[in-house]
């Protein structure tokens, strides 16, 4: 889907600034899959409701031939959008998905799946990120569901050298490919030409965050480099983020989301509301009941 607009004049009267800079950690998880955790758990009371972005980006197979076997998940959303390279996604439930580059799988853990992501090739480049994102109290026991969303059910927008694949939420009059109700998450890929401008309303209450993975960008005053994460300030009264690419062009991932603004309770790949939960949780997962 591409939908063709008139370029946007700049109209925001009162974009956000960047709060600060974040340099991700390099990690690692899975079977040795190496990738960078940018927002890490001690960041998840303020980016409410994301609870982890993991980028990986690398051509040696090396990094990433293990994959993710087995594991379990329950109690929040797994958003996993590929740049480059194949994953082969199976769960317990029986579902089994081939992510493409430029496809997405969203995937509602709920009260729990197990399931592998696993490389579907022996070299090239692999690069793409995983977000996590929070599902409310109420909802953190649904049934499981996902959905595999191919390269082209991802609408475009264009401006004057701008392409932003609107993979959720809204922009410029494009409804994205997944909308959810209580977290109302925006996730942009932005591809920006040298120099070019793009704009966001955004409401001053959701936190938001833009990951730059090639080239370099500015909010504001505040160059954004490559592999940095700006965490835009919930200035009261502002009303977007304006991002302007450097003279090389940026290519940038735009994340933004209303807070839940519950307790946050996480081991590993449960992330639930209290301790009680998670002990429940992991008794669950050793008795068999979340396959
Ligand atoms: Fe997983």
């Amino acid at each position: 889907m591409d939908h063709e607009t008139a370029p946007a004049t700049p109209s925001l009267a009162r974009p956000r600034p960047v709060e600060r800079l974040v340099q991700g950690q390099d990690t690692s998880d899975g079977a040795g899959v190496k990738l960078t955790r940018v927002l890490t758990q001690n960041l998840q009371r303020r980016l409410d409701p994301f609870l982890m972005l993991d980028a990986f980006g690398t051509d040696n197979p090396g990094d990433y031939i293990g994959g993710f076997p087995d594991h379990p998940h329950r109690g929040f959303e797994t958003v996993t959008y590929m740049l480059a390279g194949r994953m082969r996604h199976r769960d317990s439930a029986g579902n089994v998905g081939l992510l493409t580059p430029g496809a997405v799988q969203w995937m509602t853990a709920g009260r729990g799946v197990i399931h592998s992501e696993m490389p579907e090739q022996q070299d090239g480049r692999m690069e793409g990120f995983q977000l996590w994102l929070n599902l409310p109290a109420r909802q953190k026991m649904t049934d499981p569901w996902y959905r595999d969303i191919r390269p082209d059910e991802v609408p475009v927008w264009r401006g004057e050298g701008v392409a932003a694949r609107v993979i959720a939420g809204r922009s410029h009059g494009v409804d994205g490919a997944m909308q959810r109700e209580h977290t109302e998450p925006l996730y942009l890929d932005l591809e920006l030409a040298p120099g070019a401008v793009f704009e966001q309303p955004l409401a001053d209450s959701h936190n938001a965050f833009v990951y730059v993975y090639r080239g370099e960008l500015a909010v504001g005053p505040q160059p954004v480099p490559a592999r940095r994460m700006a965490i835009l300030a919930n200035l009261p009264g502002s009303d977007g983020v304006r991002l302007a690419a450097a003279p090389a062009g940026a290519r940038a991932i735009l994340v933004a989301g209303r807070p839940l603004g519950e307790p946050i309770a996480q081991y590993g790949p449960f992330v639930m509301n209290t301790h009680g939960e998670i002990v429940q949780a992991v008794d669950d997962f050793r008795a068999g009941r979340l396959a």
